[in-house]
């Protein structure tokens, strides 16, 4: 049996407390040490039980970790993870990857040339009932996938602008949301090979989006649209609908992806599966639904565990620096077809 493993918490705010909360009810895992700057860290991690650090590359040095959660700001997500390779730490790295590209690449190329893996946190792919959406599409159970439609359409109170860098160009919905939503899409249709797209700020008139429609084009020949907005009081989205954080009341009957193929249909998060009973069935048939069962399991905990055995080199990881640099190759491909009016493809991404 081995030790638990040593775990470091680079960021200790919002999203840094629920890894702890999960990571403090494992078995496989302890928190090790904190490395913050902020003015409550000292004291969670005083509460915590752990030693504070306010620089990563000191707690590097001085906690040894064997493994580190990266949960600080966007900006800060590289040169943190870079810092932890060159110290042979593996990494749990918080979404987006990093900001531009050419910085992903970089990490990309880090991890491969140390040998040390990055994990990062697109956690939903770890979602039991994605781990099922993935295997019903994977298996052919919808035939041959034709069309998706993805829906994140919410309203974010205007509270949540209060925050400037909220409101600035770069830090809009498309880098901070639909980034999860853009992601599953690769996880579960394929990758993408050009967008169309249209954006908006004319709801709340700030420098980023508020409102986005977006053409796919997969390699694999379906096509999808992706339309979303934070200014619209609507029930449609993952948030919203898949009941994954109990901070936003579930409206659990409204679909926020629909995937269709020549066999078959699939509504998300429901797993609702549709099918024709006869092998020719068509428009004058009745299509029967089935509901597909997946496990309950919390996301943010599945990957946490998942992430253990990452660091232990005992599997490779789901999500790895470069297969989340494509999802960032994707965002930068629909500012770039928002930006020119033109179809574009993602860059592409070695690794
Ligand atoms: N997976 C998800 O669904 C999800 C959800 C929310 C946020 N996130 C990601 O988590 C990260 C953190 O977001 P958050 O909402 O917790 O933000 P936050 O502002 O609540 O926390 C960020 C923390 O980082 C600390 N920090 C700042 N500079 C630092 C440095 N140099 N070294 C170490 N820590 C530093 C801050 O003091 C703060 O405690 C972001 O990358 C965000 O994209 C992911």
């Amino acid at each position: 049996m081995n030790s638990p493993l040593r775990i470091a918490l680079i960021g200790a705010g919002s999203m840094g407390q629920q890894h702890y909360q999960h990571l403090q009810s494992m078995t496989e895992a302890t928190l090790c040490a904190v490395a913050d700057p902020g003015p409550q860290a000292a004291s969670l991690a005083a509460e915590w039980g752990v030693a504070h650090f306010a620089d990563h590359r000191q707690m590097l040095e001085q906690a040894k970790p064997d493994a580190v959660i990266v949960a600080n700001p966007n900006t800060l997500h590289v040169s943190t993870a870079l810092d932890c390779l060159a110290a042979g730490v593996p990494v749990l790295l918080e979404k987006p990857v990093g900001v531009h590209l050419d910085e992903a690449r970089e990490l990309v190329a880090a991890s491969k040339a140390s040998g040390v893996p990055v994990l990062v946190g697109h956690h939903r792919r770890h979602n039991p009932l994605i781990v099922r959406a993935h295997e019903l599409v994977h298996s052919g159970a919808l035939g041959r996938l034709t069309t998706v439609t993805a829906l994140w359409q919410l309203r974010k109170p205007d509270s949540y602008f209060e925050t400037p860098w909220r409101r600035e160009a770069g830090a809009g919905m498309l880098l901070t949301n639909l980034i999860h939503d853009l992601d599953l899409l690769r996880h579960l249709c394929g990758e993408v090979r050009q967008v169309q797209a249209i954006t908006s700020n004319a709801m709340r008139g700030f420098a980023n989006e508020d409102c986005a429609a977006v053409l796919l084009q997969f390699d694999n020949g379906a096509l999808g649209s992706l339309t979303g907005s934070d200014a619209v009081a609507a029930p449609w989205s993952w948030e919203l609908d898949s009941g994954e954080n109990p901070v936003y009341p579930q409206h659990p009957e409204q679909p926020c992806y629909l995937l269709a193929g020549t066999g078959g249909a699939l509504s998300i998060p429901q797993l609702k599966r549709w099918q024709y009973t006869e092998a020719d069935g068509g428009w004058h048939q009745p299509l029967l639904a089935t509901q597909e069962r997946f496990g309950t399991e919390e996301a943010l905990r599945l990957q946490l565990q998942h992430f253990v055995r990452v660091a232990r080199r005992e599997v490779e990881p789901l999500v790895s620096a470069a297969d989340a640099a494509r999802t960032l190759a994707l965002i930068e491909a629909i500012r770039e077809a928002a930006e020119t009016g033109r179809a574009c493809a993602p860059s592409l991404i070695e690794g």
